[in-house]
């Protein structure tokens, strides 16, 4: 590479990236990809990839992108066990204690055998509704909430009786300060800790735009406030819409890597794809931090700074 690493720059703190196995035999992506020191996969470790059939369980995907990331030296992330999105259809179609049963056989299972090489899985993904807006916050009315309403307290309790040594996250979306949600989520997973529900961090995905993003003083806030709970928090899928404005990108990007670094208890910092081609927002929006020909943007640049302290 004729550029710095972000991995060279990053010391202990995790810099990572969302992969997908069907790119890793392009050149140019596995390039760019060794650039971090940490993995997640963007879809081969959810329910629907391990679990396609009910007890049919099939580790052999998300085991692809575990192995990649070992292959490179990269530490791997979890991601994630419980999400009322985009189910496997037989899980979707169950119904009250079968589908209970259901949820905590496929923690059991997963958290058992990637015991001692995932060290922190998202348990649950995105529980609290778009609409919660201030302290109160109000649950997602998904097939889970309906069956069980205390799905959540229930998937964690089951993940640490699974693992005393997994930390386990809750993760969700409009959490980064600017959206009435962070305040609700904020609350939601402080009357958890405050319940002594088993929840280690909080993962904050970060999905953004040139546009509308967190100012510096309100993110770092925030994520000290987690920190004050005693929970760790990552940045987990950032992206940012860039809307051609390449600089500014390059500038919502190093303000949350900073925020993060500010604050002790935020260990990692992960982006949602290699390059803008590869990123669920489609190419035109340029979300990442590499282009389409997988060459480094300002906003690569820009947390190379970030990190070395700049
Ligand atoms: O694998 C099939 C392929 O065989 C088929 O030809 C193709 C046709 O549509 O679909 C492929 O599956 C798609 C999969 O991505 C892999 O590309 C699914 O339809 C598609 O729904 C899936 O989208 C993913 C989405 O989560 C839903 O699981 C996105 O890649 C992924 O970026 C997105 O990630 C989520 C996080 O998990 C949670 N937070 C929000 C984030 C962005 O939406």
């Amino acid at each position: 590479n004729a550029y710095e690493s972000l991995k060279s720059k990053a010391g202990n703190f995790r810099i990572g990236v969302a992969t997908s196995s069907n790119k890793f035999n392009n050149a140019g992506y596995s390039q760019a990809m060794a650039n971090f020191n940490y993995m997640v996969a963007e879809n081969a470790c959810k329910m629907v990839g391990i679990q396609p059939q009910q007890g049919k369980y099939d580790f052999s995907q998300c085991d692809a992108h575990y192995n990649k990331a070992k292959e490179l030296g990269m530490a791997f992330r979890g991601h994630c066990l419980v999400w009322h999105s985009m189910p496997p259809s037989w899980f979707e179609n169950l119904k009250g204690d079968a589908l209970k049963n259901a949820m905590v056989d496929h923690i059991n299972k997963t958290l058992k055998y990637y015991e001692g090489k995932i060290d922190s899985w998202d348990v649950v993904n995105e529980a609290i509704d778009d609409s919660s807006n201030g302290p109160q916050w109000k649950m997602r009315p998904s097939f889970l909430y309906q069956n069980i309403p205390d799905f959540v307290d229930l998937a964690f309790k089951t993940a640490r009786a699974a693992s005393s040594t997994t930390k386990l996250f809750y993760n969700d979306y409009n959490t980064e300060g600017i959206y009435g949600k962070s305040e609700a989520v904020f609350n939601f997973v402080k009357d958890m800790k405050s319940r002594n529900i088993p929840i280690d961090g909080v993962g904050l995905q970060y999905h953004v735009s040139t546009q509308s993003f967190p100012q510096y003083e309100k993110i770092n806030d925030l994520i000290g406030r987690y920190c004050q709970l005693g929970l760790e928090v990552h940045i987990t899928e950032m992206d940012v819409k860039s809307g051609g404005n390449a600089s500014g990108q390059a500038k919502v990007y190093s303000e949350a890597l900073k925020a993060c670094l500010s604050n002790s208890c935020c260990k990692a910092f992960l982006v949602w794809g290699v390059g803008d081609n590869d990123s669920w927002l489609g190419a035109n929006e340029a979300g990442l931090l590499f282009d389409s020909n997988y060459q480094p943007k300002a906003a690569y640049n820009a947390l190379i700074e970030t990190l070395g302290g700049g």
